[in-house]
């Protein structure tokens, strides 16, 4: 441990005091956090070792890591023929492993400092999703000076990371990579435009699961609680539609990504209206998506329409995952829309 890692951590309880009283009084405090980017996250806050890091203490985690398609994208997409052909279609040559663009979403770099020469040492990383975990790693495991545990992750979401207390931070990182918002990427590229099957549930319970604590590690990785999915279930829905928009309002030319993206958000709106769960934030969901008489507004060179209604979905999802052990019973009639198979095999 480094000593500037532990004036960090000391930083951070005395800002954690001054702040603490606010925290109570408000709840745009997540929100703040959650309006980052992970395709244009600073590598300096990724921490050198990468992934070993979090091995150590994190070791079953870090072997269904190992063995999903997340980690395994680092040793195998560069010698993917598709790939060198995407490459060559944006007329770029060299290293997919640093080109600028695939390393967006395939990779996870490391930076000395800010603004230094960032290095990619792994796929897509415990901290692509986690958050760059040079200011929370000391925090977040820190039972002696935080002994109370919604404090300690309190103030290590404060300090970048996005732990299980709000799962919306977390599960938007699975779609700002996986709508693949990237109008010539895709077009000129040819890159699928989208993960088009992805659901959160069944994404996330697959190869991707890795549910082991208490630590000491327990020995099964086990499944999320029916009453996790459900919550899973239809914050994914929202968050599928936000940035289906998102990647809408991007598009600025006729093509398959223009035509990929308007079929987005048809189907994510659709998903949410059939759901037919009577609660406020989803019908305000629908309310917000721009329309032309009865049917969508699905256009080009649209943006500023759609970020405004996707920061709008943004709000109501936060405020749905806060109310939602209210809403509890409300959501049952999800259950029998939950996947009963998963995406990718679950490490055992
Ligand atoms: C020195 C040991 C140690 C290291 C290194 C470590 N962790 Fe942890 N981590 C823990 C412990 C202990 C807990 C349980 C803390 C608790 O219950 O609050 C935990 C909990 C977590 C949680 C769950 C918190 C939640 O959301 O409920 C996440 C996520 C996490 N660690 C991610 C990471 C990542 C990513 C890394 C590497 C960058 C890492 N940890 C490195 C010890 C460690
Ligand atoms: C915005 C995020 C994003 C960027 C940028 C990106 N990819 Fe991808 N890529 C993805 C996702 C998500 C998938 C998985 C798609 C799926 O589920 O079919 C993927 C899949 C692929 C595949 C597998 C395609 C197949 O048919 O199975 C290849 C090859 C690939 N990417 C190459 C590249 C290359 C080369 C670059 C850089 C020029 C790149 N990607 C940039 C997100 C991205
Ligand atoms: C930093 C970008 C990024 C993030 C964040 C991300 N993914 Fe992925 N994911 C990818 C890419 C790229 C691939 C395809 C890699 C390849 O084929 O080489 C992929 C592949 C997968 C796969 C394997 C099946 C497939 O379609 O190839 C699953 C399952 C998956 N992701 C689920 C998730 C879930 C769930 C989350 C959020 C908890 C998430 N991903 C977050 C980029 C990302
Ligand atoms: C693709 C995104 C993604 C990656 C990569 C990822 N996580 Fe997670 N992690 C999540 C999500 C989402 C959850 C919350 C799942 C839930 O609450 O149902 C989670 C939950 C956790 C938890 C709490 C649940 C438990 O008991 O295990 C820990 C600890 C954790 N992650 C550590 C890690 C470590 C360490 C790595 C790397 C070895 C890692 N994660 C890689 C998305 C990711």
């Amino acid at each position: 441990m480094t000593g500037r890692t532990a004036q960090k951590s000391n930083g951070a309880r005395f800002r954690f005091a001054l702040i603490f009283p606010l925290l109570l009084l408000s709840a745009e405090y997540f929100g703040a956090a959650a309006q980052e980017s992970i395709l244009t996250y600073d590598p300096s806050t990724i921490t050198a070792d990468g992934p070993e890091n979090c091995a150590e203490c994190h070791e079953r985690t870090s072997e269904a890591w190992s063995e999903s398609t997340h980690s395994r994208t680092y040793e195998e997409l560069h010698l993917r023929e598709e790939a060198q052909e995407i490459l060559e279609r944006l007329g770029e040559s060299g290293s997919i492993r640093r080109n600028s663009e695939c390393v967006q979403c395939h990779y996870t770099r490391h930076a000395r400092e800010s603004g230094g020469r960032a290095k990619t040492i792994s796929g897509i990383s415990c901290q692509r999703c986690h958050g760059g975990a040079r200011d929370w790693i000391v925090i977040h495991q820190d039972t002696e000076q935080y002994p109370d545990r919604m404090e300690r992750l309190m103030t290590a979401t404060e300090n970048g990371m996005r732990s299980t207390l709000k799962i919306y931070d977390l599960a938007r990182n699975c779609f700002q990579c996986h709508t693949v918002p990237r109008e010539n990427l895709v077009n000129v590229g040819e890159h699928p435009a989208g993960s088009e099957m992805f659901e959160l549930v069944a994404y996330l319970q697959g190869e991707v699961r890795h549910n082991f604590l208490p630590t000491p590690a327990e020995e099964t990785n086990k499944p999320a609680s029916t009453e996790r999915k459900r919550l899973l279930y239809v914050i994914g829905k929202s968050i599928d539609l936000e940035f289906s928009l998102r990647s809408l309002a991007l598009a600025t030319v006729d093509g398959i990504f223009l035509e990929s993206m308007m079929a987005r958000v048809q189907k994510a709106y659709d998903d949410l209206k059939l759901m037919g769960l009577n609660v406020a934030e989803i019908n305000a969901m629908l309310d917000t998506i721009p329309k032309e008489g009865d049917t969508l507004k699905l256009v080009k060179n649209n943006k500023e329409e759609y970020e405004n209604a996707a920061d709008t979905i943004s709000s109501l999802a936060t405020s749905l995952e806060e109310k939602s052990v209210e809403y509890g019973a409300a959501l049952a009639p999800i259950d029998s829309s939950l996947p009963a198979e998963f995406k990718g095999e679950v490490y055992k």
